[in-house]
């Protein structure tokens, strides 16, 4: 089946009014991911060779995302919304090239996935024209019924054309299908618009197959690969669905999340066994965490990355260019963005450290701050192995401080710090015998003094 070439013609036309939104409604995301890009990966997981977006509403918007989820798609826009079969016909062009299978996708309908669209493809590999993917809904009302005959698919009623008899019927169209391509435009140019809603339904070309003596036959997936989206809501609910299934792939892959329900990954989110996910956790887009880390509770991360055995929060944040090597330690109230912490070097209490390097092994005390903009540029700081920061020091970059460089607690350092030297950048202390006792009895009879007055 491999060897056969696939073209998958995603439909997302729609205006998705319910989302009420500016934005296109397959462009809104789950798990950081547009729900249109969700379904081009399902489809390029099932051996796509070909895709086609068809776009209508916000065709601008859909172009220019696209051109990052799925730079080799060519998209065709569909200029009125005349039925899903009318819809498939935009992208003629990109059927007529001449595809062993076509896939046809609704690009709300994110949670299909791979094995679902590889399981129909095989069915036109054993010589079936068309392959519809069906589903049991809990409630059957609003999809198509498949009507099925001594294991042949006959027709696909749309609801509102559905007999009494017929709404009966649980096994729903999911919306899917595949076609074989050598059929594909002769069976969607005889497709009408004599129905209920005066479309020209997708759906149609089953019974028209059928006339012709072809084989068309359903398979049957999950309920959730059949979940359209058309509010938030239900965007939501396939955020859970999502979720739920990728925690449930990090556990069974040698992950310990330990209230995986908290836990909330990225697609992209790479993460290596015998790592420990304390609960709270949010992984933002580009995350990547090798074995055996530790990410303690209510931890927040985005474009990071996370060596072996490294431990983080409670209460982290880690942006973008955070680059974690081996045994580091990034602790509470601590944030990182674009910069290295070393092997086994800690960052542990209330610190911010922006457009830096920290040192193999360096210890940076609570309260540092790498002071690494002036509000038009960003410079660079640069902390060498073993160093040791004093707490409550702000490093003013650009600055560096040398191998095994030690700063005084409390310091402003401006000028960078040779190896294994010692910088104070504060002012220096001043202890006064008996000057203390001074000055509290000076203050109490001045205030008494103030009382005495006051009464008189
Ligand atoms: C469709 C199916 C129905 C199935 C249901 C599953 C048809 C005729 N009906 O119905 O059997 O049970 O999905 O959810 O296929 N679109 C366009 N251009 C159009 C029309 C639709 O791009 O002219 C896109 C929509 O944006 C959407 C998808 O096609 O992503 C499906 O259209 P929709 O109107 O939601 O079809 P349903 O009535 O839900
Ligand atoms: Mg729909």
């Amino acid at each position: 089946m491999n060897q056969r070439t696939c073209l998958s013609v995603i439909l997302a036309a729609g205006e998705g009014t319910r989302m009420k939104s500016a934005m296109p409604k397959v462009l809104h995301a789950i798990a950081g991911l547009p729900m249109v890009a969700h379904v081009v990966k399902a489809a390029e997981a099932a051996g796509t060779t070909g895709l086609a977006l068809v776009i209508g509403h916000g065709a601008d918007e859909m172009r220019k995302a696209a051109q990052k989820f799925a730079p080799k798609a060519e998209t065709f826009v569909q200029e009125k919304r005349l039925g899903t079969a009318h819809a498939v016909l935009a992208a003629r062009e990109a059927i007529s090239k001449g595809y062993d299978d076509i896939l046809v996708m609704f690009g709300d309908t994110p949670l299909i996935d791979a094995q679902a669209l590889a399981a129909a493809r095989q069915k036109l590999a054993e010589g079936a024209a068309v392959a519809v993917i069906g589903f049991r809904p809990p409630s059957p009302t609003g999809y198509g019924r498949l009507i099925e005959k001594d294991g042949h698919l006959v027709a696909i009623r749309e609801e509102k054309d559905c007999s009494e008899e017929e709404k009966k019927i649980g096994f729903c169209n999911a919306g899917m299908m595949a076609v074989a391509g050598k059929h594909a435009l002769r069976l969607l140019d005889k497709v009408g618009n004599d129905n209920a809603k005066g479309e020209f339904y997708l759906t149609d070309i089953v019974e028209i197959a059928g006339a012709e003596g072809l084989d068309v036959v359903a398979t049957e997936a999950s309920f959730e690969n059949a979940l359209g989206i058309n509010n938030r809501a239900e965007l939501a609910e396939a955020e859970a669905i999502w979720q739920a299934r990728r925690r449930r792939e990090a556990m069974l892959s040698g992950v310990t999340l330990i209230a995986p329900e908290t836990v909330y990954f990225s697609h992209d989110t790479e993460i290596g066994a015998d790592t420990i996910v304390e609960p709270n956790v949010w992984f933002g887009l580009g995350v990547k965490i090798s074995t055996g880390a530790t990410i303690h509770a209510f931890s927040h991360m985005t474009g990071a990355t996370i060596a072996e055995n490294c431990e983080v929060g409670p209460f982290a944040r880690l942006r973008p260019g955070a680059d974690l090597r081996k045994k580091a330690k990034v602790g509470n109230f601590c944030e990182v963005k674009q910069s290295t912490v070393e092997e086994g070097a800690k960052v542990n209490h209330l610190t911010y450290i922006g457009d830096a390097r920290v040192g193999a092994g360096a210890n940076i005390g609570a309260g540092t701050i790498t002071c690494n903009y002036d509000g038009y540029s960003k410079f660079f700081t640069d902390i060498g192995e073993g160093a040791f920061v004093g707490s409550n020091s702000s490093l003013v970059a650009p600055v560096s401080i040398g191998k095994g460089g030690y700063i005084a607690s409390g310091s402003v350092i401006t000028e960078s710090v040779p190896d294994d030297a010692l910088a104070f950048g504060r002012a220096r202390q001043k202890t006064i015998p008996g000057k203390g006792k001074e000055l509290r009895e000076r203050f109490a009879s001045a205030a008494a003094a103030r009382k005495k007055a006051a009464a008189e």
